[in-house]
């Protein structure tokens, strides 16, 4: 989380996220689909989490529980109290606040009302909306762009002061022709604004109730204008359709690539590198091309991950190098060598200076510091000892057809080539196992076992057989 920049006590964040996203044609809600490790929600709520306000309420749809979810999940990473508010119907922005205005606890003064599909919003954008003065009843992003196709238009006077917003559907041809559009985010003083809010009517193309004939209506009471603040256009996109959430995916993830680029990771080709927003990576590490990092990845200090290596919930120590591998939910430590294709599973835990090479599959196994399974090998539900050695072809039989049970391989210990540990099953400290062994006893430490057939050679009698 980025560090904090301003407090606003007495200030709430409402977001908006009760809408109907047709467009998405999705059974999830709009705002839970993901770009770049994060809910779009997540995007906005992580971008209020700097500010220092005193709560956030965001208003769902009913039967929205994924959603409640979601924001039940966030509470911990912001510093307000986050809760949700039901808008029984969707009646429009206007309706989803007044819904919002009357759960807001009596010590705040002052909305701060945002959408919640805008994932690129910057915190440092919605501070300069917080810094309006507190005097003004109502305090907007705008911003001028080349199609202000769908969006609501600024309507000003003639010295400039705000005087209105149409929607699309509800503006004229010269309106139409106004490019200064209205972002959706605004900041509001509640005591003026939430009876005007209260009695907004639906007379409209839509037939909704509009928050943004709020404008229009303080401009008409005297109570004050409204006043611009000018948005950086990138910033405010709403995502309304898979290939707007596309975009926005690949907008998040150059800026994170940036940041950590220029906090000393080196990227040799950022546009194809995929490193989810949360993943931390130490300085002095490389990512190779084609890497993707995901969700509570982290990376440590002076590691090489990559060419084509996919972690998903991995934490990599320093020093480590991850070669064209696929992990999920493993512990890779300090100085490790993993891969070339590897395939580490939930569970995976590879102490210091371990080394797992080609075509060797891990899961729920810890490998001790030092610890060898170079090639071709299965270690599954098992406890490898430091400085073990697991030659290549070697499976630890963890399956019975019903049950998985355990393999213990000690300290020092060497199974040879092609081994079957059929579990569950212990194999002593320094032990040492002949290669072809298929071992279903234990083996004591320091013990020699093999556990094959012996050779029968018949002389000549090949002979011929060959053509
Ligand atoms: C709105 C603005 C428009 C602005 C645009 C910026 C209005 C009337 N218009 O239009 O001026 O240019 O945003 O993107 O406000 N929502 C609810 N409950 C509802 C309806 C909507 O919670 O009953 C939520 C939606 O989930 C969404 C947000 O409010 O997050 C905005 O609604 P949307 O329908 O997208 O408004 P726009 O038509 O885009
Ligand atoms: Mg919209």
């Amino acid at each position: 989380m980025s560090e904090q920049l301003t407090e606003h006590p007495g200030t709430a964040a409402v977001v908006l996220a009760a809408g109907r996203s047709t467009r998405f044609r999705s059974a999830t809600p709009k705002v839970l689909h993901r770009a770049a490790g994060r809910s779009l929600l997540g995007h906005v709520l992580g971008a209020l989490a700097p500010l220092g306000l005193e709560r956030v309420l965001v208003v769902v749809a009913p039967d929205a529980q994924d959603v409640e979810a979601e924001v039940a999940a966030w509470d911990a990473q912001l510093r307000a109290p986050v809760t949700t508010v039901v808008q029984l119907e969707q009646r429009g922005t206007g309706d989803a606040l007044d819904v919002a205005m009357a759960a807001l606890p009596d010590s705040i003064t002052r909305v701060l009302v945002l959408p919640g599909d805008t994932p690129l919003l910057r915190p440092e954008t919605l501070a300069s909306l917080l810094a309006v003065d507190p005097s003004v009843p109502l305090g907007m992003l705008t911003t001028v762009l080349d199609d202000p196709f769908g969006y609501g238009r600024v309507l000003r006077d003639g010295e400039g002061q705000v005087l209105e917003v149409v929607e699309e559907r509800d503006a004229d041809a010269s309106q139409r022709r106004i490019r200064e559009i209205n972002a959706g985010m605004y900041v509001l003083d509640r005591a003026v604004v939430a009876p005007i809010v209260a009695a907004l009517g639906s007379d409209n193309a839509q037939g909704e109730r509009y928050l943004t004939d709020v404008v229009a209506a303080l401009a008409r009471d005297g109570a004050g204008h409204g006043v611009a603040v000018d948005a950086p256009s990138h910033e405010i996109a709403g995502v309304n359709d898979r290939a707007q959430l596309a975009d926005a995916a690949a907008v998040l993830r150059r800026r994170h690539l940036e940041r950590l680029m220029r906090a000393g990771v080196s990227i040799i080709d950022p546009a194809h590198t995929y490193v989810d927003v949360d993943v931390a990576i130490g300085e002095e590490s490389v990512l190779l091309p084609g890497t993707i990092l995901e969700g509570a990845t982290s990376v440590g200090v002076g590691a090489v991950v990559g060419p084509s290596s996919h972690l998903t919930d991995c934490i990599v120590g320093d020093g480590a190098i991850v070669h064209s591998t696929r992990a999920d939910g493993a512990t890779i430590g300090t100085d490790v060598e993993v891969g070339p294709f590897a395939h580490l599973r939930p569970g995976t835990r590879l102490e210091a200076g371990v080394r797992v090479g080609a075509f060797v599959q891990t899961k729920n196994a810890t490998v001790g510091e030092g610890a060898k399974v170079p090639h071709l090998a299965y270690v599954g539900d098992a406890e490898v000892g430091a400085g073990a050695n697991i030659a290549c072809g070697v499976v630890t039989v963890n399956y019975d057809g019903r049950e998985k049970h355990r393999t213990t391989i000690g300290e020092g210990a060497f199974i040879g080539c092609g081994t079957m540990l059929v579990a569950p099953v212990t194999v002593g400290d320094r032990a040492f196992v002949g290669a072809g062994s298929t071992i279903t006893e234990d083996v004591p430490p320091e013990a020699l076992a093999i556990a094959r057939a012996r050779q029968v050679t018949k002389e000549g009698r090949a002979a011929g057989r060959l053509g």
